[in-house]
């Protein structure tokens, strides 16, 4: 009987010096109040986007403007660090399979992803020199004459092309090659929906000629970064020149 007593009384305080233990670790330990017995904080405002960070007018820059109404700057300008992508290319060992180191990452990135979805596409035309682009417009006005030209080749010294930041992009069956039916092809359906993911936009989107100064080129796609193409997916904006509040149009600046 004694033991009994004994056993029960070391078992009691045992439990009390346990629940002492336990008492002393959980005390600053989160509570789990309901939510709204708590402070709220500050509702977390979202940056507004920075229209500024990169130049609109250094041909380097990866948001620079080229259109009718800005040239892009010295006709010599070539970009210091073109390479040549490591994707399938129209004409393999032409200048125009270079692009800027930057732009060939992304279109490699955005061409491995489109075949990962079934579309193998090819590089079509990347950085044209002043000079490639002088024999390129000269050969569209031969053809179609100089109306009809201005509304699908720049004139030197106004090409995006030149910035190596621009991309002709093409299926690899070559079905529709840079011709306006490219927009309903499976691959002009997949960059029209994902090329801003991998920081590309459609440059010359359809309903925006009178802004840009072309028809629609839903093959050329522009690299401008992430952030950007980001931002105008998402306020569904579709040109630089009506994000930027900057002039283009049909006319060549004088
Ligand atoms: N086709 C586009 C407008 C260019 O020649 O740069
Ligand atoms: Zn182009």
């Amino acid at each position: 009987m004694r033991l009994k007593t004994i056993v029960l009384i070391i078992l009691c305080l045992l439990l009390g010096v346990g629940f002492v233990v336990w008492k002393s670790q959980t005390a600053d330990a989160p509570s789990f109040r309901p939510e709204s017995n708590k402070t709220t904080p500050a509702a977390v405002k979202p940056k507004p986007f920075d229209k500024t960070m990169y130049s609109l007018t250094n041909p380097a820059s990866v948001w620079v403007i080229a259109n009718k109404q800005h040239p892009l700057g010295p006709k010599e300008y070539v970009p210091a660090d073109l390479v040549v992508p490591n994707v399938s290319l129209r004409v393999p060992g032409n200048e125009s399979m270079q692009l800027r180191q930057v732009a060939a990452g992304a279109l490699e990135t955005m061409f491995s992803a489109a075949k990962s979805d079934g579309i193998a596409m090819t590089l079509s035309s990347g950085y044209r020199s002043y000079t490639y682009q002088v024999n390129l417009y000269n050969g569209y006005v031969a053809s179609q004459g100089q109306v009809a030209a201005d509304t699908q080749s720049a004139r030197p010294g106004f090409s995006e092309h030149q910035t190596g930041l621009a991309v002709d992009v093409e299926p690899s069956d070559r079905t529709c090659e840079v011709e306006a039916c490219f927009g309903g092809t499976p691959a002009g359906v997949w960059v029209k929906a994902h090329a801003y993911e991998y920081g590309f936009i459609i440059r010359y989107p359809t309903g925006k000629e009178d802004i840009t100064g072309y028809e629609p080129e839903p093959w050329h796609l522009r690299y401008i970064g992430k952030d950007l193409a980001f931002e105008l997916n998402r306020t569904g904006v579709t040109t630089l020149e009506e994000f930027f509040g900057i002039s283009g149009g049909k006319s060549y600046v004088d």
